[in-house]
C-alpha cells in the first residue's frame, strides 16, 4: 500500500500501462503532485523537466527522500533544442505541461508534440485542463469558475506575466495526430472546484496586486477579487463544490517515421 495516494487521472494512467515496466520515465513539465506519483512507481530510472528554478526547487524538497542516484531533476527549457539532446524514455509524461508552456515558451505548443516524439520509446502519457476562460458557460458554477479564470489571468497580464493557456482535449487529439502519434486511449474526468481552489487563485492574484504601480487600480482589483471570492465560497458550500469542466487524460504511441 503507497502512503501516497493518486488521483482519479494517475490510477486511470496506470490502468492503461497494465503492469508493463515504466523503464525509464521523463517528466516533462514537473511539479510536486506528478514527481509524488512518479516516485511511487517502480522506474528504472526518471528525469524531471521545470522550466523554473523556483518550481525544480519545489520538485527536490518532495523527491530528496527516495532520489536514487540516476534520478535527476532539470531546469531546462523545450524550446533549446539542446535540452536532454539524444536521450530516450519508456515512459513520458505531460502533467500539465502544454497550458504552461505559455509561460515559458509562447507559440511552441504544436512543436512539443514532435520534440517529445524524439524522446519517446514506449508511451506518452498527457494530462489536461479542458479551457475554461473560454466563452459564457451558461451555468451557475461554470460563470464562478469562469470569473476567477477570467479576473486571476486579468491581474497576471496587469502585472506583466503571461498566464496559462490551457487547450481542449479535441485540439490536442488533433495535433498529436498529425505529429506522427498513434492514440491509444482519451478520457475526460469531470471536476469539481472546492474552496482551495478558490482561495489559491484569487490568493495568487492578490499578490500580483502589490507591485502595481497604479495604488487606485490596485485597490479596486483588491475589493473585486474579495468581492469574486465571497460569492465563489458561498456558492462553494451551497452548492457542494463548484461542477464544471473536465482534466482529460490521453494515451498515445509514437508511429515510427
Ligand atoms: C503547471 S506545472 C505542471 C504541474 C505538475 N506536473 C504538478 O505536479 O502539478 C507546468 C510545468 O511545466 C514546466 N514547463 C512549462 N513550459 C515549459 C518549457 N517550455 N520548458 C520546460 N518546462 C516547461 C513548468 O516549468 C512547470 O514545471
Amino acid at each position: 500500500m503507497r502512503a501516497w495516494q493518486p488521483s482519479a487521472l494517475f490510477r486511470h494512467i496506470e490502468a492503461l500501462q497494465g503492469g508493463q515496466p515504466w523503464g525509464a520515465v521523463l517528466d516533462a513539465g514537473t511539479g510536486t503532485n506528478s514527481i509524488r506519483w512518479v516516485t511511487s512507481i517502480e522506474t528504472g530510472r526518471w528525469v524531471a523537466v521545470s522550466g523554473a528554478v523556483a518550481h525544480a526547487a519545489q520538485v527536490r524538497d518532495v523527491a530528496e527522500p527516495v532520489r536514487r542516484a540516476q534520478d535527476r531533476i532539470i531546469v531546462g527549457n523545450w524550446a533549446d533544442p539542446q535540452l536532454l539532446a539524444g536521450e530516450r524514455f519508456d515512459t513520458v509524461l505531460a502533467d500539465y505541461l502544454i497550458g504552461a508552456v505559455e509561460g515559458f515558451a509562447p507559440y511552441f505548443q504544436e512543436r512539443m508534440f514532435a520534440r517529445l516524439h524524439g524522446m519517446t520509446a514506449g508511451r506518452l502519457y498527457l494530462v489536461g485542463l479542458e479551457p475554461y476562460v473560454a466563452g459564457d458557460p451558461g451555468t451557475e458554477p461554470g460563470r464562478i469558475v469562469w470569473e476567477i479564470g477570467r479576473y486571476r489571468d486579468a491581474c497576471l497580464l496587469l502585472s506583466g506575466e503571461r498566464p496559462y493557456r490551457e487547450f481542449p482535449m479535441e485540439w490536442v487529439l488533433e495535433r498529436l495526430e498529425a505529429s506522427g502519434w498513434r492514440v491509444i486511449d482519451a478520457k475526460r474526468f469531470p471536476i469539481r472546484y472546492g474552496a482551495r481552489f478558490v482561495n489559491s487563485q484569487i490568493d495568487m492574484s492578490l499578490r500580483r496586486l502589490e507591485a502595481m504601480p497604479d495604488r487606485v487600480l490596485a485597490a479596486a482589483l483588491r475589493t473585486q477579487g474579495e468581492g469574486i471570492r465571497d460569492r465563489a465560497l458561498t456558492a462553494v458550500a451551497r452548492l457542494d463544490g463548484l461542477r464544471h469542466g473536465f482534466d482529460y487524460t490521453i494515451a498515445a504511441e509514437p508511429l515510427s517515421r
